[in-house]
């Protein structure tokens, strides 16, 4: 939240309360979204709902971008958990926020995006974590121990997921929810 523009919160305010609803509530993406023309939001992606009318959610995308590559949002510059990968033309409607620099020196900003997706959506993330830890205990524990989340940092679990996905028969869903799960539930640092 605190990356929202007090004048656009102000916005969602008023049409939220409109419209009659509580406030602006966080979901969750169900299923890794591939729209077209838009781009992919992966599984676990957290929205924040600013309305919902025949069956499509409007939702807000909030993150980061490194100066250079204008087409992914990550959740943060210490945790490039990617929240978007869009199209050129989606990307040209992103609305760009403060700079900043990261722990290494290099430029970011903050950004946000709003968006129409398929009302396929969770309150929340536990149930996606419950489903991951079912696959990672049927799929990655054949080798080794179950492997935790918090072994690893959020930017080490993509390329490991990937290598030790090719040692199994995951699906690439399923291996996005896995790496989702991993990521979001990750060592600090
Ligand atoms: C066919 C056997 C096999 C399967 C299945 C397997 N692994 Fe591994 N894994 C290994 C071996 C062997 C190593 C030791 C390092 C290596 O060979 O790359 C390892 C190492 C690891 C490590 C430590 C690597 C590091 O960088 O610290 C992690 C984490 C891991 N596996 C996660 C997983 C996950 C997640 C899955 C399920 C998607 C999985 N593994 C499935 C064989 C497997």
């Amino acid at each position: 939240m605190k990356h929202l523009y007090p004048a656009l919160t102000a916005l969602a305010v008023i049409v939220l309360s409109s419209s009659a609803q509580a406030a602006v509530h966080t979901v969750y993406t169900n299923h890794t979204l591939a729209l077209p023309g838009v781009g992919t939001i992966p599984v676990a992606t957290p929205l924040q709902e600013l309305g919902n009318s025949q069956g499509k959610l409007k939702v807000e995308i909030t993150g980061v971008q490194p100066n250079g590559n204008h087409r992914a949002i990550f959740k943060s510059a210490d945790q490039r958990i990617v929240l978007a990968a869009l199209t050129p033309e989606m990307a040209e409607r992103i609305t760009a926020g403060k700079s900043f620099t990261d722990a290494y020196g290099k430029p970011w900003r903050h950004v946000s995006l709003t968006l129409q997706i398929p009302d396929d959506v969770t309150a929340s993330q536990q149930p996606l974590w419950h489903q991951a830890e079912q696959l990672r205990d049927t799929a990655c524990s054949v080798c080794h121990a179950a492997p935790q989340p918090g072994q690893l940092s959020a930017n080490a679990w993509p390329a490991t997921v990937r290598s030790m996905g090719g040692r199994t028969t995951l699906s690439q869903d399923e291996l996005h929810l896995l790496t989702a799960y991993y990521q979001y539930n990750a060592a600090q640092h």
